[in-house]
């Protein structure tokens, strides 16, 4: 398991580019959700700025104390919606909420916790509420180099949300992308079924 309170402190943080995802910016700018979000891992909390300003009762979570307390001081007129905690322990929060927005927090997990991460996100959700994934198909590793990030080809997402509880409502190559991830993430959405 990675330190992820160690990377924060020793400011080792690669994955943040200072900006919220541009896949799922362009997403919000299209689609206009309402309701109740949550960014699971959210870090600095750039994607969920992004949600509550296009409206949302955005939230974020995530298990790095350091994580937090950045994403509070850097975005203070929103600290109130950064929660310390452990995406697989929070039942206070069960069915609460209508949109999932997942970005670099699956691929940030072992491979071996995967199933544990879908059973979490469709007990956040409210029945029939969306899972908005930017999955990471290709972290594009070096030969012999590990996760994370662990990458999640197409086929591996398709078996991961295999079953009568999720349905595909969309799925594309996200145009938008950081610098150097164009044609490496792949935007879907899953509604949970019940
Ligand atoms: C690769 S970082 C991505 C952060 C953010 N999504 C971004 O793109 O800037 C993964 C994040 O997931 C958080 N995390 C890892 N395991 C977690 C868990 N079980 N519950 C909540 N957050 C977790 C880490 O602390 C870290 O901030």
């Amino acid at each position: 398991m990675t330190d992820w309170e160690s990377c924060y402190v020793e400011g080792h943080t690669p994955w943040d580019k200072g900006i919220p995802s541009p896949p799922l910016t362009a997403w919000v700018g299209k689609y206009r959700p309402e309701g109740k979000a949550l960014v699971p891992g959210c870090g600095i909390g750039h994607d969920v700025v992004m949600l509550a300003q296009a409206g949302m009762d955005a939230h974020g979570v995530d298990i790095a104390t350091t994580a937090v307390q950045r994403a509070q001081a850097t975005h203070p007129d929103h600290a109130a919606r950064f929660h310390l905690g452990d995406l697989f322990a929070l039942p206070q929060w069960r069915a609460s909420f209508d949109y999932v927005f997942e970005h670099t927090c699956l691929c940030a997990l072992p491979p071996s916790m995967r199933q544990d991460y879908v059973r979490a996100v469709h007990a956040l959700l409210k029945p029939g509420g969306l899972l908005v994934g930017v999955w990471f198909i290709n972290p594009d590793m070096e030969p012999g180099e590990s996760g994370p990030p662990f990458g999640l080809p197409v086929p591996e997402l398709d078996q991961l949300f295999f079953s009568s509880e999720w349905t595909v409502i969309e799925d594309y190559v996200p145009e938008s992308a950081y610098e150097g991830r164009a044609g490496r993430e792949r935007l879907r959405v899953l509604r949970k079924q019940s």
